[in-house]
């Protein structure tokens, strides 16, 4: 059995990514252990870069935050789902926190394989994900990852607009085959 950790970006609890997130879950959780690690549950400061971590023999960093807590769940995932609203083009602060601290000897010793990628965006115009795209593709070949497998959905903006949308019924099959 895989473990899968998604890590949702938003905090608007309920929201869109959110339910997506929770789509891509009930599919996957028949065959997989599945784990929905919400950044609205968890205070992680930005990396200030100082590289303390690369100079511990722990690769422990300095800040004593709940990065803490996400590392060794990172650590034990066999596939990382990243799932977030598109804030200005890119993925919301709050996640970016998260994977900029992850510029870690740390992420040495983690198992994942593959990546996969929930993305929403208010927006309906057809680059809205290009540039989190261009991202994620040179995340996978410098971490030497996979691919396994994305849903984009533009135009859903107000908090649960999603609901009722194809998106949700692909993102179960994707969990469900992941
Ligand atoms: C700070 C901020 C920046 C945003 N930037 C964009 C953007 O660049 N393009 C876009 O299409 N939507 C943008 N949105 C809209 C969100 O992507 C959209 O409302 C999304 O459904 C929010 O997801 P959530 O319900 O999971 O929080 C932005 C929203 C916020 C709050």
């Amino acid at each position: 059995m895989n473990k899968i950790v998604i890590l949702v970006g938003s905090v608007r609890k309920g929201g869109n990514t959110s339910l997506l997130a929770q789509a891509f879950a009930e599919g996957a959780k028949a065959s997989n252990e599945v784990e929905i690690i919400s950044v609205a549950d968890y205070k992680v400061n930005p990396c200030i870069g100082c590289e303390s971590c690369m100079k511990n023999e722990e690769s422990r960093c300095f800040q004593k935050d709940d990065m803490q807590k996400i590392y060794p769940k990172l650590a034990e995932a066999d596939l990382i789902v990243i799932a977030s609203p598109v804030y200005f083009y890119g993925v919301s602060a709050q996640l970016k926190a998260v994977i900029d601290r992850l510029h870690t000897p740390l992420r040495n010793t983690f198992k994942v394989k593959r990546l996969a990628l929930l993305l929403v965006a208010g927006a309906e115009i057809p680059t809205v994900f290009d540039s989190i795209l261009h991202r994620y593709q040179q995340i996978l070949s410098f971490f030497h990852l996979e691919d396994a497998g994305m849903i984009l959905v533009r135009g859903v903006r107000a908090k649960g607009a999603i609901a009722g949308n194809k998106a949700l019924n692909d993102a179960r099959y994707l969990g469900a085959h992941i």
